[in-house]
């Protein structure tokens, strides 16, 4: 059955949601194995077609190998950054999306296949072999979810090494707590934040929807504003607060507008 998140609820459903206008997907095509949304840009057959051709698994350890590879080359180039006495702001896991004026910071991997190259290549959970207190911000977007929940703390706890007093940490994550919030609300008969609807639209079901934020992507851990706020207060960070798109203390801003319907930031300070 075509089911369209419009037509009007059978008694027992909820009604339709008011803001729904895109088609649910049917569940057998949903589920269909690969059939995950290609990148956006042209490469998408070439990055899916190493993707059938080699694991998950394998292609992280590949990534772990190839870093490692590299580590004498960024160990160089850091210190060449760190030498030169300039602010230093790193985004750590810059992925596709490299924020300018901070040193972009990724795993070896098929980024090049976007045009897009880190300025130095880092397994984030080895010490990054800069001085403690030598940096002046560090930003991670959409990257905390792809750590199980205790390495995302030795995240911070890296951070906090790095970052001179005063210092600014900003964090970016998924928003599941927003997610959570909406699909019950929707549950409830009640608009909710729309936040599924926005972002995930046209899902077989709402759970389904929610499940990608848990599931997909090689997520492993799951945030709210509750919990991230305590993942930086529990590395030392002060001053810890929620924050809002574009809006962070440290100037350029390093947030991408891709990622702004969905995101919670939090910010903290390394105290003196
Ligand atoms: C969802 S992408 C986010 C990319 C970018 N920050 C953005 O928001 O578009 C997550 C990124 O984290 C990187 N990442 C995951 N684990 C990492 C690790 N141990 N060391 C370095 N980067 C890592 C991945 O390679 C990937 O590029």
């Amino acid at each position: 059955m075509d089911e369209h998140q419009t037509a009007p609820a059978t008694p027992g459903e909820l009604p339709p949601h008011p803001h729904l206008t895109v088609p649910r997907e049917g569940l057998r095509s949903y589920l269909a194995p690969g059939t995950e949304p290609a990148p956006a840009v042209g490469v998408g057959s070439v990055a899916g077609a190493v993707r059938s051709l080699v694991g998950p698994r394998q292609r992280a350890a590949a990534k772990v190998v190839g870093t490692r590879l590299l580590a004498r080359r960024a160990t160089r180039r850091l210190a060449e950054l760190h030498g030169r006495g300039d602010r230093l702001l790193l985004n750590l896991g810059s992925g596709t999306y490299n924020a300018a004026g901070w040193v972009n910071i990724d795993l070896w991997g098929l980024h090049a296949l976007w045009g897009v190259h880190p300025d130095v290549v880092w397994d984030l959970r080895r010490p990054l072999p800069l001085p403690d207190g030598s940096v002046d911000g560090v930003f991670l977007e959409h990257v905390l979810e792809h750590l199980p929940a205790p390495v995302g703390l030795a995240a911070m706890d890296q951070a906090f090494r790095l970052l001179r007093p005063g210092g600014v940490l900003r964090v970016s994550v998924p928003d599941f707590g927003r997610y959570a919030v909406d699909y019950a609300a929707r549950r409830s008969g009640n608009q909710g934040a729309d936040l599924l609807s926005v972002v995930r639209p046209g899902r077989p079901t709402d759970l389904l929807a929610l499940a990608e934020v848990v599931y997909d992507h090689g997520h492993v851990s799951i945030w709210d504003a509750e919990t991230l706020t305590e993942l930086l207060r529990a590395a030392g960070f002060v001053e810890v607060a929620v924050s809002t798109y574009g809006a962070g203390r440290v100037d350029p801003s390093p947030d991408s507008p891709h990622r702004r319907d969905e995101s919670l930031y939090v910010e903290g300070v390394r105290p003196a």
